[in-house]
């Protein structure tokens, strides 16, 4: 069927974090500023509604009446629809039993240090990087080892020398790794990752690879899961069907853990989780029946970030703006205006009442910068980028 994505549909009312937590955004100092015209364009989530046949699944499951406790691994359906998913558009064999589930991909990144590093152990990340990764760092009383990525006009690049040094460091005994990059874009190469990979495994580090965002990918570009290019069992993968399939409310990812010992000592320090009977039948549609949607969703997003190019371009060519090889972001660069951070933050979302995030939110590398998330109808863009551009004439 065709998706309409243009369909402007009211969120408020339905406990949506990006467009009911205004008192919540105040607290974190997101902003100070959020009411009923605010647009929110902030959090990694999309307004656009799921794919049909995960509505039917879901609409029949409710039928059945009863939401007691559920299973997974011991149901073939989910495990397959997982494994039928990353095989088809990933060429990705995963094993069943490596597969455990996660109420979520934060959660399990927590859990996973807690599982493989010990407190005061350094962990590597590559800032300017998605803010949780510091948090889950340094709440769980580990130190940020900052392999700062290399910024090359907008094109972002790894200090591998500085990466391979830091691994060396026996203090250091996770990487976190984020592929596709969230925010600066980026879907690593082979070689990249191939290197990356090398590199951990040679200085036991242990790599955990986020690759939530492995399906929103701009066309033209590959994403690589890291364990179809390294065949070791040292490598571990979270995925989700979060980003994918605009789904992030049902708390659902699936972290693969080759390894068995590896894999016993996180299920331990996790506990026992299964997902609710509505994240196991929305899964299993998704992954089954999902794609043609995704394919559509992708091609709109690719709209959008095209509409952006454009109008940064003819409006605020001050903003410099490089179209991201995957994820719905836009990390665009307010440095060529010479105002501080506080001064671009109050023009954006005080006095233009849109809401962001500032790029020092992901590190102090993000000076300058401002993150747009892009997966919503093309209508509410183009009234978010008006209202900013004309707090910047
Ligand atoms: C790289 C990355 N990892 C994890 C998450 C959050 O995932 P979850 O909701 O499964 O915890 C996000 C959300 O934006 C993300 O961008």
């Amino acid at each position: 069927m065709k998706y309409n994505f243009d369909e402007v549909i009211d969120r408020r009312g339905t406990h949506s974090v990006k467009w009911e937590a205004g008192e919540l955004l105040k607290d974190f100092g997101l902003t100070d500023r959020f009411d009923e015209d605010t647009i929110s364009l902030f959090v990694a989530d999309m307004d656009f509604p799921v794919p049909e046949p995960v509505l039917a699944a879901l609409h029949a499951r409710v039928d059945r009446k009863m939401f007691g406790y559920s299973t997974y691994d011991t149901s073939p359906d989910y495990i397959q629809a997982i494994q039928g998913w990353f095989r088809r558009r990933h060429d990705w064999n995963i094993n069943a039993e490596a597969i455990v589930y996660s109420p979520g991909t934060v959660e399990a990144i927590n859990v996973l240090i807690r599982t493989f590093s010990q407190p005061g152990d350094g962990i590597i990340i590559q800032r300017p990087v998605y803010a949780p990764f510091t948090s889950a760092i340094e709440g769980n009383n580990r130190r940020v080892v900052n392999n700062a990525l290399i910024n090359n006009d907008g094109y972002y690049t790894i200090d591998f020398a500085d990466l391979e040094a830091k691994a060396q460091d026996p203090n250091t005994t996770m990487f976190i790794l984020c592929s596709p990059h969230n925010p600066v874009g980026r879907v690593w190469t082979p070689e990249e990752l191939i290197k990356m990979a090398e590199i951990c495994l040679a200085n036991d580090v242990v790599l955990v690879a986020d690759e939530i965002h492995g399906d929103l990918i701009r066309r033209g570009q590959t994403h690589y899961p890291l364990c179809t290019l390294v065949d070791d069992d040292r490598l571990i993968a979270c995925t989700a069907i979060n980003k994918t399939f605009n789904m992030a409310g049902l708390h659902c990812s699936n972290i693969v853990v080759n390894n068995k010992e590896m894999r016993e000592a996180f299920k331990k320090e996790l506990g026992w989780k299964t997902p609710t009977p509505f994240a196991i039948t929305a899964l299993i549609a998704a992954y089954n029946e999902g794609e043609e949607w995704l394919e559509q969703v992708n091609d709109y997003i690719d709209g959008n970030i095209a509409f952006l190019e454009q109008f940064l371009k003819e409006r605020m060519p001050q903003v410099k703006f490089r179209i991201p090889e995957g994820t719905y972001i836009g990390w665009l660069d307010f440095s060529g205006y010479g105002l501080t951070d506080v001064e671009i933050h109050d023009r954006i979302y005080n006095k233009g009442n849109v809401v962001l995030e500032d790029g020092t939110m992901f590190g102090p590398e993000g000076a300058g910068y401002q993150r747009i998330c892009l997966p919503s109808p093309r209508s509410l863009i183009a009234a978010a980028m008006e209202r900013i551009a004309a707090q910047f004439p």
